[in-house]
């Protein structure tokens, strides 16, 4: 059985190029997807798979990120003073627990394994997850679940897969398959973002880990990878000698909001789930392409 895993990584500081001119002075993880930026929807998917602490790690101009977990003292009040119920619960809806969101800085966007690694002393010596807000999930239990349920049984490094088509290998973290049952996958290994005729397989990590703190051992090295960057792939890949790594198929719908239509995709998926506003989305989703 392996230890519970209580906090989670969430990785905020990329420079988020693929959105400018939106992300020059506006985080990308603050973007909406109907009326709630990204990165709540990260931290409630965490929240609901018993995640207790919640640590970002920033850049620079990136604090409005930990803000947005925090009181508005002056806008509570006038929206509580004007009957504004609904609006003011929606804001006190998405406070955690006062002492349990950290942040972290990275100085310098020098990657995704470096972004965690700069989580370290947050973490210690227990298992943690680390969520990519970008990645947006829709499912029943909620992707981080589906994760540590399967974690407490094998323990080790997992992470949420995907098959994407053989073009599409050069996006991903792919993994090295060993064995496969059709949702658990048992892999040697994983390939950051490798070109189709080199991938090991088409099942692509979609920003969900849990990780052991034996990764920070080979973060410590500061090694770079594909792209210059020091990549969490690579860690993880280097610690399949000692530990179990898995891939587990995330079951429910995936949205890359990294990308311009994956994020205007998101909008559509999730504001038709919305019963008040479902109807007229559908309306005018009809009208558009008549
Ligand atoms: P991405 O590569 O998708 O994000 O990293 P990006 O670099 O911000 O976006 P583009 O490609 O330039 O458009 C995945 C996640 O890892 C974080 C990002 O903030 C994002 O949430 N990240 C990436 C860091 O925190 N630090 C890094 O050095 C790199």
């Amino acid at each position: 059985m392996a230890r519970r895993v209580r906090k989670a990584i969430f990785p905020v500081a990329g420079l988020g190029t693929r959105f400018l001119p939106a992300t020059k002075v506006m985080a990308k993880e603050m973007l909406p997807v109907v009326d709630k930026p990204l990165i709540q929807y990260a931290v409630e998917e965490a929240a609901a798979a018993g995640i207790e602490y919640f640590v970002f790690v920033t850049g620079r101009g990136k604090s409005v990120l930990v803000d947005h977990f925090d009181h508005a003292p002056e806008l509570e009040e006038l929206l509580g003073s004007r009957g504004k119920e609904q609006e003011l619960e929606s804001l006190l809806d998405a406070m955690p627990d006062p002492g349990k969101v950290f942040s972290v800085r990275q100085q310098v966007p020098l990657g995704l394994g470096h972004a965690v690694w700069c989580a370290r002393e947050f973490i210690g010596d227990e298992p943690f997850a680390v969520l990519l807000p970008d990645e947006l999930l829709m499912s029943t239990p909620p992707g981080l679940k589906q994760l540590l349920d399967v974690h407490a049984d094998v323990g080790g490094n997992l992470v949420a897969v995907t098959e994407v088509p053989a073009e599409h290998t050069n996006r991903y973290g792919i993994l090295d398959v060993e064995s496969d049952d059709g949702r658990v996958a048992k892999a040697r290994g994983m390939v950051e973002k490798p070109n189709p005729e080199d991938a090991p397989s088409l099942l692509a990590n979609i920003g969900r880990y849990i990780l052991d703190p034996a990764v920070f051992t080979y973060l410590d090295k500061q090694l770079t990878g594909a792209g210059g960057e020091i990549q969490l792939t690579d860690a993880i890949d280097a610690t399949t000698d000692t530990l179990p790594f898995h891939g587990v198929r995330f079951e429910g719908e995936r949205f890359d909001c990294g990308d311009k239509v994956g994020f205007l995709t998101a909008n559509i998926a999730f504001a038709l789930k919305r019963p008040e506003m479902a109807d007229r989305v559908r309306t005018a989703i009809t009208q558009l392409l008549a």
